[in-house]
């Protein structure tokens, strides 16, 4: 070989050999409710662009319960099969230990986010997850529906009931014989406890167990909450609600066969997108208040990105979390999937607040959102929240009476306590 022609192959061999040993393969696992995935993916497939790595998508099953059942069998077996984990507003108290410590890695980074999620994902004085997007529990109605019937936004549960009734009484009569007043999650699963934490909360009944630790849901307002709740299925709501989790309850709305649904800001961007045969006649409000003594309450939600302890690629790991999770991308997927930012500036941020008005107009939604009791319970709330959604379920379904399911949830409760959260 010619000295020139081996000077310029060595210099291929060291510029291959360091942008080898440089680029990385990063495990994503996204969830995939709606467009999730491929926006997921979209956002992932830029920073491997632009970084010259590449990234790997793991799918997840929709239900939050059966997401962290997976990843909780692959935590624990110190698997390296994924590197970025989504993860659940309630989950970094239970998976947490399985994370690293994202606050060194993050830069000034976490200070352009709501402090209180930023809070919540610190887990003794480590930052086990990024905040990626914030969710409530909002009321998407049909804008047409209710001038068609002359009925106002419902302010209170007894309110929507009624226009529920009304309106589905008329579309039945015009010919739509499938067509139902209100569509939610009454599934068994972690979505449940969301629409039931909301019921409580909305009649002044609390939150489960309150901040100090203290089992409060054995109470009067949380028994007419559920008792409210169980008497609209197979009257506003189809039968097939307890086995609806958010995208059956979305398919019912947006194929336009419900006048009313419960959803997250994500069904939005749906409901208004171009092939969407309610595409116009959709607005989103509060949910409504209990009475006069109640609120309006939606569950605090939302998805965070962790990255595992197992990786073997920990910094592009945590360097893909930086990207997800910073305003470029917060930005584009507020415009594109109505994910609410965890960045406070973009709330204000004019193709945002375009995109989808709520994101701007239910500031107070989002900012007086009900928290689920994840933080004192801890490693335990995921004991506390299925013993709660079940003991709804058995209410909806007509198995037991309100009264006596919040009496045996109350013991198994303490049950839980004895053993876990402080006393
Ligand atoms: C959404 C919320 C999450 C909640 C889940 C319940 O994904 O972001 O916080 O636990 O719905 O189904």
């Amino acid at each position: 070989m010619r000295p020139v022609i081996r000077l310029l192959s060595g210099i291929l061999l060291f510029l291959t050999g360091v942008s080898c040993a440089r680029a990385a393969e990063v495990a994503i696992a996204c969830s995939a409710l709606g467009r999730e995935f491929e926006i997921c993916k979209q956002g992932a497939e830029t920073w491997a662009g632009r970084s010259g790595n590449t990234v790997r998508f793991v799918s997840t099953p929709n239900s939050a319960t059966e997401r962290l059942a997976l990843y909780q069998q692959l935590l624990s077996a110190g698997s390296a099969d994924v590197d970025v984990f989504q993860i659940d507003a309630i989950w970094p108290g239970v998976l947490g230990a399985h994370f690293i410590d994202l606050g060194p890695r993050m830069g000034n980074a976490p200070a352009d986010h709501f402090p209180a999620i930023v809070e919540n994902n610190t887990v003794e004085g480590r930052l086990v997850a990024m905040p990626w997007f914030v969710d409530a529990g909002l009321l998407y109605f049909r804008e047409d529906l209710l001038r068609r019937y002359d009925r106002p936004i419902p302010q209170t549960w007894a309110d929507l009931t009624e226009t529920a009734r009304i309106i589905q009484e008329g579309e039945r009569k015009a010919g739509d014989a499938d067509f139902w007043g209100y569509v939610w999650q009454g599934k068994a699963y972690e979505g449940l406890t969301c629409n039931a934490i909301e019921w409580v909360a909305a009649h002044g009944g609390g939150g489960i167990v309150d901040q100090s630790g203290t089992i409060t849901i054995d109470n009067a307002r949380a028994e007419r909450a559920l008792t409210t709740a169980a008497g609209w299925v197979d009257a506003i709501s189809p039968p097939g609600v307890l086995n609806y989790e958010e995208e059956e309850a979305r398919g019912v709305f947006q194929s336009g066969n419900a006048a009313f649904m419960r959803n997250w800001p994500y069904a939005w961007a749906l409901a208004q997108g171009a092939d969407s045969p309610v595409k116009g006649k959709v607005g989103v409000a509060p949910l409504p208040k209990g009475g006069p003594e109640g609120r309006h309450a939606g569950a605090l939600g939302g998805q965070q990105l962790a990255v595992s302890k197992y990786s073997r690629v920990p910094e592009a790991a945590a360097d893909l979390v930086r990207f997800l999770t910073g305003p470029e991308e917060q930005k584009r997927r507020a415009i594109v999937g109505s994910f609410n930012p965890t960045i406070r500036t973009l709330f204000q941020d004019p193709e945002v607040v375009r995109a989808a008005p709520f994101i701007g107009e239910l500031f107070d939604v989002f900012a007086n959102a009900v928290p689920r009791p994840a933080t004192v319970t801890g490693e335990d709330y995921n004991k506390v929240s299925s013993a709660f959604f079940n003991a709804v379920h058995s209410v909806l379904s007509g198995r037991a009476q309100a009264a006596q399911a919040l009496a045996t949830l109350d013991r198994d409760l303490k049950r839980i306590k004895r053993r876990g959260w402080p006393q």
